[in-house]
C-alpha cells in the first residue's frame, strides 16, 4: 500500500514534469520563428493541467487533487505554502518557486471559478463499520477524543467555506489520508494557529482511514459552492480563516 502510493508519487509526476519541460523547450524553439502566443490564463495554467486536469477537476491518479471550485484564498495559501516550503511535494515546490504573489493570486482565482463536473464517487473498499465510523467523525466528531465534527468547518455539504476552507468532496481517499498524515508528521503546515494540525494529531490511523473512506464515497451536492464567509462558527481558531 505504502509502496504503491510512493511509487506513483515519484514516477508519474516526474514523467509529467518531463513532458512539461520538453514542451517548454519545444515552444521556446518555435517562438524564435513564430509570433508570441497570447498570454491567456489558459496558457499560463497549461503546465498544471497534466496533473490537475484541464479545468482543475483532478485526474484518475489517486494523489493529484481537484482544485476546481475551492475558495480562492485557500488555493492561494497553498501555492504560497509550496513556495515557502510549508508544504512539501518537489514538483509543486519547483513549479511555484519563481512565481510572484500577484501571479499566484490570478491562478488561484482562475481555478476557484472553474466548475467542471465531479468524479463518480468511489465504491467503498473497506468494511461498512469503518465507513460508518468515518461518517460519524465527519458529521458529529468524537467528543471523547476532542475531535470536532469536520462538517463544523468544512460545511454540512462538505463544500468548504469562504474565504479559505476547502471542500472535501471530489478528493480521492489516498489524497485525504496523505494530507492528514502530513499534518500529523509535521510536513504540512497552515497559517498559525494550525487547527488542522491540532485535529489531525487527535486522529488515530484507523480514524484517518475511516474519514478518508467515507469522504471519497460522497456525492457532490447539486450546487457545490463553498458556504459564505463566517456562516459557520469554527470550533477551533484557524489562522487561515478569519472569524
Ligand atoms: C507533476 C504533477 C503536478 C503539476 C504539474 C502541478 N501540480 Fe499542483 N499538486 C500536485 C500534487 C501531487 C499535489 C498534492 C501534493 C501534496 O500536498 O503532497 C498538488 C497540490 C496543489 C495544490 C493544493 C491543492 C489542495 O487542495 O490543497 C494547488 C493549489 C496546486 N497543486 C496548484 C497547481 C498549479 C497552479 C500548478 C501549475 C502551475 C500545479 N499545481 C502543477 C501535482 C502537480
Ligand atoms: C476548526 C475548523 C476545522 C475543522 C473542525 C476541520 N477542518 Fe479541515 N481544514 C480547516 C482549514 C482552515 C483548512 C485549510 C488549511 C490550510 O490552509 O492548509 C482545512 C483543510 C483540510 C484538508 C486539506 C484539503 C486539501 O485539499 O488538501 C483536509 C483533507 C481536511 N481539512 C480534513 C478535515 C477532516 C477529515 C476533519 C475532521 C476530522 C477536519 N478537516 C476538520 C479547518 C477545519
Amino acid at each position: 500500500m505504502e509502496l504503491r502510493v510512493s511509487s506513483r508519487r515519484i514516477f508519474r509526476p516526474l514523467l509529467a514534469l518531463l513532458l512539461i519541460g520538453s514542451a517548454g523547450v519545444y515552444s521556446a524553439a518555435k517562438a524564435q520563428t513564430q509570433p508570441k502566443a497570447p498570454d491567456t490564463m489558459e496558457a499560463r495554467v497549461q503546465g498544471c493541467t497534466a496533473c490537475h486536469g484541464s479545468h482543475g477537476q483532478g485526474t484518475d491518479n489517486d494523489y493529484f487533487p481537484r482544485l476546481a471550485g475551492k475558495p480562492a484564498d485557500y488555493l492561494y495559501n497553498q501555492l504560497q505554502n509550496f513556495r515557502e516550503g510549508r508544504r512539501k511535494y518537489p514538483p509543486m515546490n519547483y513549479l511555484v518557486t519563481y512565481l510572484s504573489d500577484d501571479y499566484l493570486h490570478q491562478i488561484a482565482t482562475y481555478f476557484s471559478q472553474q466548475r467542471p463536473p465531479y468524479p463518480t464517487p468511489a465504491k467503498p473498499t473497506v468494511s461498512a463499520s469503518i465507513v460508518a465510523r468515518g461518517q460519524q467523525i465527519v458529521l458529529n466528531g468524537d467528543a471523547s477524543k476532542q475531535i470536532p465534527a469536520c462538517a463544523a468547518c468544512h460545511g454540512k455539504a462538505l463544500t468548504g467555506m469562504e474565504p479559505a476552507i476547502p471542500g472535501l468532496v471530489g478528493l480521492h481517499a489516498d489524497y485525504i489520508s496523505a494530507q492528514l498524515g502530513a499534518w500529523r508528521s509535521g510536513s504540512r503546515h497552515a497559517i498559525a494557529p494550525d487547527c488542522m494540525h491540532t485535529i489531525a494529531t487527535r486522529l488515530t490511523d484507523e480514524d484517518v482511514n475511516a474519514v478518508a473512506a467515507w469522504l471519497s464515497t460522497q456525492k457532490a451536492p447539486q450546487n457545490p459552492v463553498p458556504a459564505p464567509a463566517r456562516s459557520l462558527k469554527t470550533p477551533l481558531a484557524c489562522g487561515s480563516e478569519p472569524q
